[in-house]
């Protein structure tokens, strides 16, 4: 049994095009987004994360925000909510 609750922020940091007005960190999308290995170092980040208070904390909940996230597929998204949640 975990002490204490997280909640978990995913930030897909991406867009079509970067409004003009918009003070959030995000990005006009160049190219094809390199959204695996974003995902992949998200992952690093969080595992290191994780281990340094693994005996205090589990994550209760995942919000996915950005940016735009649904300019990345389905399967990088399940990927970052997948794994993260494979230690609970
Ligand atoms: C950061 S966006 C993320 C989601 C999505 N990309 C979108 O635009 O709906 C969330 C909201 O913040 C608003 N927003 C962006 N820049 C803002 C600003 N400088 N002041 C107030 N709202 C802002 C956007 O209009 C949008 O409704
Ligand atoms: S996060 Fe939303 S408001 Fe900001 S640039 Fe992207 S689409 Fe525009």
């Amino acid at each position: 049994m975990k002490d204490a609750s997280i909640a978990l922020y995913v930030h897909l940091a991406w867009c079509t095009v970067k409004c003009p007005y918009c003070d959030f960190n995000s990005y006009a999308a160049r190219g094809r987004l390199a959204e695996h290995s974003y995902v992949d170092a998200l992952l690093a980040d969080l595992d290191n994360e994780l281990r340094r208070a693994e005996d205090v904390l589990e994550i209760g909940s995942v919000f996915i925000g950005g940016g735009t996230p649904s300019l990345f597929s389905g399967a990088e998204v399940s990927a970052s909510c997948i794994v993260s949640g494979a230690d609970s």
